[in-house]
């Protein structure tokens, strides 16, 4: 199977779509959660979007549905093309899919020996390769003290640039091997997750991409439109309980002359929708989710 979708029942809900709306799946993968809107919308569409060449192959034939294999990043852009603004809903079930991490060829498993690739879209030039092997030890220990949450950014970055000077690092594995050092005794699969995890954040520019989309959903969604996001780690879902509270990544609220706060979203997840066990029992990648829920004001 491409991927399991998570949160699948309560995503579509919280969407509350109407029939004959317009939709955005931002992160179509295996269609799980398209197909779930398709469901809902009668003669309504949805724009969907994957930056990933596979996703394509999961497209059905449903002339509702356009697929468009770009970041969503450039969301904006594409509505306005296909003359699909404003929406009634937009999804984002971010990260990877289970077939990214299923294929070793690509980089994404520390569980495999794999090509140091992580590009979500092979269009794109950037791989993890060439960041751990061409990027300064002051960068890399930045990107695994920003992205990976390892206080030990420095030593990482130390060890990696003793490996590199005497083999270019092209495998999932050397880059275990190079940095096994650092990883705390008996917690390796947790260490190696979080170093893969900066890396891939770096070289997607995620959290650029989130941002982008954040923004963009501002001025694309109907006053009662839906924003349903699901995302996987602390600084995903810090910029989007930032973002959706106050309408800047810092989190900071600012009033109006009355006093009122000024914002774009109501929230209707006071607290982030968590999978329940069952789900995370039928489906470890689960586990991590959280899902928050806003209304356009
Ligand atoms: C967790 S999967 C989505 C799975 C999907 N909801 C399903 O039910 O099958 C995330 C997908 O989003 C895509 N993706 C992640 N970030 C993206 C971005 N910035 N722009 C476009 N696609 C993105 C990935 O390539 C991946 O296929």
């Amino acid at each position: 199977m491409y991927h399991e979708p998570v949160l699948l029942k309560e995503s579509i809900e919280g969407l509350n779509i109407k029939k004959g709306g317009i939709y955005v799946d931002a992160t179509y993968g295996g269609g799980g959660h398209s197909f779930g809107i398709l469901k809902k919308i009668g003669k309504g569409s949805l724009i969907a979007f994957d930056q990933d060449e596979d996703a394509l192959k999961n497209k059905p034939d449903d002339e509702r549905l356009v697929l468009i294999n770009q970041n969503f990043r450039f969301m904006r852009n594409f509505l306005k093309l296909y003359r699909a603004v404003p929406v009634d809903g937009i999804l984002a079930d971010l990260g990877v899919s289970s077939h990214q991490i299923d294929e070793p060829e690509r980089g994404f498993s520390v569980r495999f020996e794999g090509n140091l690739d992580l590009r979500m879209s092979r269009k794109k030039s950037l791989t993890a390769a060439q960041v751990v092997n061409n990027y300064s030890v002051t960068r890399l220990k930045d990107i695994f003290l920003k992205y990976g949450e390892l206080s030990n950014g420095a030593k990482i970055a130390f060890e990696i640039e003793k490996a590199r000077i005497r083999k270019y690092i092209q495998t999932t594995r050397q880059l275990q091997d190079a940095t096994l050092k650092c990883a705390p005794k008996g917690m390796e699969n947790k260490f190696y997750a979080k170093l893969f995890q900066a890396l891939r954040i770096e070289v997607n520019d995620e959290l650029g991409s989130l941002m982008e989309l954040l923004d963009q959903s501002v001025e694309m969604l109907k006053p009662g439109g839906r924003l349903v996001i699901i995302s996987y780690h602390s600084l995903e879902d810090r910029i989007i309980k930032n973002f959706l509270k106050s309408g800047n990544f810092e989190g900071r609220i600012s009033k109006d002359f009355f006093g009122n706060p000024e914002v774009s979203f109501r929230m209707i997840t006071k607290k982030p929708v968590i999978p329940g066990d069952e789900e995370v029992a039928m489906n470890s990648r689960a586990r991590s989710a959280k899902l928050r829920i806003a209304e356009k004001l």
